[in-house]
């Protein structure tokens, strides 16, 4: 397994290109499966969660070939059992479903299990493809759904912890070819799924209110092929941000979609960071420690729970108190106990994490336990005194293309070692 090795201390500037959005490709790839023709993707980027959808595709019978970011894709005859053995690496995998049980009434996946940051369950996806006349059973630790005809009508897929993401594109997908009209109430509104609507649309879909809570599909006997470019991926471009606030003089991120990162931008400006902001890049400031902030995780437009571990290792470096709460995935604190290795001073009081910022965080050997708290680790080891190693970083890979070659592009002192598994 590799690590990434940081010494801490080196001033960051210069600029810095966003990729691909991880989460808008993984359900724009599963979406090819929906028609027979080529669909051309580009933006796509290199990282291990899409080479494990990409590989989930082939299995199930489509032509896919890769060049550099753009990925070309003919499901022509596709099978409806997605293989276990690379289902169980990615609980995204799961978003297949929809576009299976769409043209061939039947889709049979691993369940996915749990993960480090919590309990992370499907009911929302089955309510969802239940409403459309689909039956859903449990065999042998997959989950198969299936129906005679998809018929649509109203589902609220709205959970206890807010809207669900990956189970509004499921259903979205789903409906695409379902019998009639399926409205979504508690839909999710984050900007990948308007980007797996605009490719549904380009594709002949007829889609209305994606990006509010409430979208009505109307469903059509068809799709055909599309072309599409995959959104900036605003979690990314938020990492950076806590980067250039963390060990930036001045650094300037380009590719990047400015009105996704919102909630990011206005609580980095909170701490008391300067922007330089235009439609597609955003120039940070750095300006030493910041002020300490208070922040609740919440479905988009709020702030993201996926920035929430590189907030905290930021306002370990705030002087004073902020606090850190979660609400989409209550549990997603494992950078904490890693982070408290480096000298953080965070206590954690249910799901919220009370930060007291330090002068210094000095380098340790830290674990990584998820794809955003490793990135946490990585931004907290840019400012350490001495040297951090951060083990486990295929949770890195996952999320971030490039991110060593890209921190060390601004001047960090970072490296991989890579090791044999
Ligand atoms: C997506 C993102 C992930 C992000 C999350 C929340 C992808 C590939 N992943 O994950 O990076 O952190 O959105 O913004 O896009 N829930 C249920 N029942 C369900 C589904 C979800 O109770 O059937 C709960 C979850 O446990 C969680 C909340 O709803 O508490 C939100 O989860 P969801 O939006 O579904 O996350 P994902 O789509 O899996």
């Amino acid at each position: 397994m590799d690590k990434i090795i940081v010494h801490g201390g080196r001033p960051l500037s210069g600029f810095v290109k966003i990729s691909g959005s991880k989460n808008s490709a993984l359900p724009i790839l599963a979406a090819t499966l929906l028609t027979r023709d080529q669909c051309i993707i580009h933006s796509v980027p290199d990282l291990s969660d899409i080479h494990y959808m990409l590989q989930i595709l082939s299995h199930l019978g489509a032509q896919v070939e890769r060049a550099s970011g753009t990925v070309t894709i003919q499901a022509e005859n596709v099978a409806t059992v997605a293989p276990y053995e690379i289902v169980r690496k990615m609980r995204a995998s799961v978003c297949v479903l929809g576009p299976l049980l769409g043209r061939h009434k039947e889709a049979r996946v691993s369940l996915p299990g749990g993960c480090v940051i919590g309990d992370r369950p499907i009911d929302l996806h089955l309510k969802g493809f239940r409403a459309l006349n689909a039956a859903c059973r449990v065999e042998a630790g997959d989950v198969r759904v299936f129906a005679d005809e998809l018929r649509g009508s109203t589902v609220d897929l709205e959970g206890r912890q807010g809207p669900t993401v990956l189970g509004t594109g499921n259903v979205l997908m789903a409906a695409t070819l379902a019998e009639g009209i399926t409205v979504i109430e508690g839909a999710a509104a984050e900007p990948e799924v308007v980007d797996l609507a605009n490719f549904l649309t380009k594709m002949g879909a007829k889609i209305e209110g994606a990006g509010t809570r409430r979208i009505t599909v109307e469903g059509v006997k068809e799709l055909h092929g599309a072309e599409h470019c995959v959104i900036p991926d605003r979690i990314e471009a938020g990492t950076f941000l806590v980067a250039a606030a963390l060990a930036g003089t001045v650094v300037t991120l380009r590719r990047v979609c400015a009105d996704h990162l919102k909630a990011v931008t206005n609580t980095l400006s909170d701490a008391g960071y300067k922007m330089d902001i235009t439609r597609d890049t955003i120039t940070l400031h750095g300006n030493g420690s910041p002020r300490p902030v208070h922040i609740v995780t919440e479905p988009y437009p709020g702030f993201p729970t996926d920035m929430q571990a590189q907030m905290c290792a930021l306002l370990s470096r705030a002087p004073g108190e902020s606090t850190v709460t979660e609400t989409v995935f209550p549990q997603r604190f494992m950078h904490v106990s890693e982070l408290k290795r480096m000298g953080a001073d965070i206590a954690l009081e249910g799901a919220t994490a009370r930060i007291n910022g330090v002068p210094h965080l000095s380098g340790a050997p830290v674990m990584a336990s998820d794809l955003r708290a490793s990135a946490a680790l990585v931004l907290a080891g840019l400012v350490a005194e001495a040297t951090t190693e951060v083990n486990r970083v295929y949770h890195i890979d996952r999320g971030y293309e490039s991110i060593d070659e890209k921190l060390a592009g601004l001047g960090a002192e970072i490296q991989r070692v890579k090791q044999g598994n």
